[in-house]
């Protein structure tokens, strides 16, 4: 960690360096609603999301979605490939 620096770095900055697919899938796709530091906005806060979802779970949230949250798995604008969808879980699991 950088001290003596009046910025503090965000979730996404702190995590690029070893999730970069999902963090960069995540800046095109989620960061709108979610925020980027994961504390939510239109969607829910995901800073602690692994503590109350299972990765199954969460995978499944991304694939079918819910309410305003698309469905990535399903064909259109959104839709992430089998792989993304697992990038972007294997980084939300880390998430306790
Ligand atoms: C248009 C806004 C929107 C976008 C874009 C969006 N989400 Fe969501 N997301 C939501 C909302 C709203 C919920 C809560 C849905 C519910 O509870 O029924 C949610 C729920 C979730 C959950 C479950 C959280 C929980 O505590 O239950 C996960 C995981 C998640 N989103 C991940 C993602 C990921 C990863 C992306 C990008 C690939 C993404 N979301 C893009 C709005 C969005």
């Amino acid at each position: 960690m950088a001290t003596g620096c009046g910025q503090r770095e965000t979730v996404l900055q702190q995590d690029a360096a070893t999730y970069p697919e999902a963090v960069h899938l995540y800046q095109n796709g989620c960061i709108t609603c979610h925020g980027d530091n994961l504390q939510g906005g239109i969607g829910p806060n995901l800073q602690h999301v692994a503590s109350q979802l299972t990765p199954a779970q969460i995978k499944h949230r991304i694939e079918v979605g819910s309410g305003p949250m698309p469905a990535y798995a399903a064909p259109g604008d959104a839709i992430l490939t089998p792989s993304q969808i697992d990038a972007l879980t294997t980084w939300l699991s880390t998430k306790k």
